[in-house]
């Protein structure tokens, strides 16, 4: 299965999902593979500093999941490219409204390769029990694409991770990224 993030709109935190969500997979006994596709390679180097349950892909190479990460550029070639290929799209994206709103443009993207049900938005940095956190699936609806019923809070161990790795996560971090993940391979 191959499951790509996107958001043409930078620091909706992509990299820090798909990682996160591929690490998950891999605990929950996946063969997980991870092609960073940003020039950025954020993830490249977190992979190789932290050694996670993850791998890079290698040409050839048989995985129960591909995860592909893609740079906050609509026009890049590589992010066409991530979204034919891809199973499932996932849209990241803040419950802000203006963030939704900027995030539009790449529902159009999504929909020039996949039908609505191959794509779900998941929203990242959710501030638990505040009135955005309570009216999310009808601010989706906004922007015309699904959104996966479970979220990803703020944390800061999330940030951490990015050092320290999976272990960075308290138990309800994990439980909280297992879910998702465990959604997204099942929507
Ligand atoms: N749930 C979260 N809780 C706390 N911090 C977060 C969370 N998600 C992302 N961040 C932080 O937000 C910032 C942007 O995240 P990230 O780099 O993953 O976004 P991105 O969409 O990949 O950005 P880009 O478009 O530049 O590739 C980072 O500092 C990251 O640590
Ligand atoms: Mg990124």
């Amino acid at each position: 299965m191959v499951i790509t993030f996107c958001n043409g709109k930078g620091g909706a935190g992509k990299t820090t999902l798909s990682i996160l969500l591929g690490c998950a997979l891999a605990d929950a006994g996946r063969r997980v593979a991870f092609l960073d596709r940003d020039p950025q390679q954020t993830a490249t180097r977190w992979i190789e500093e932290t050694k996670p349950s993850i791998v890079l892909a290698q040409p050839d190479a048989a995985y129960d999941a591909l995860i592909i990460d893609t740079p906050p550029h609509l026009e890049s070639a590589v992010v066409h490219e991530s979204l034919a290929q891809a199973d499932k799209v996932v849209l990241v994206s803040s419950p802000s409204p203006a963030d939704l709103w900027t995030s539009q443009r790449t529902v159009g993207v999504i929909r020039q390769h996949h039908h609505r049900d191959k794509a779900a938005l998941l929203f990242n940095q959710v501030q638990r029990h505040t009135l955005l956190a309570r009216e999310l699936g009808p601010l989706a609806e906004r922007i015309g694409l699904p959104a996966l019923t479970h979220q990803v809070s703020r944390r800061q161990c999330y940030q951490h991770a990015l050092v320290l790795g999976w272990k960075a996560l308290d138990s309800s971090a994990r439980e909280e990224i297992l879910q998702v993940a465990l959604e997204i391979i099942t929507f």
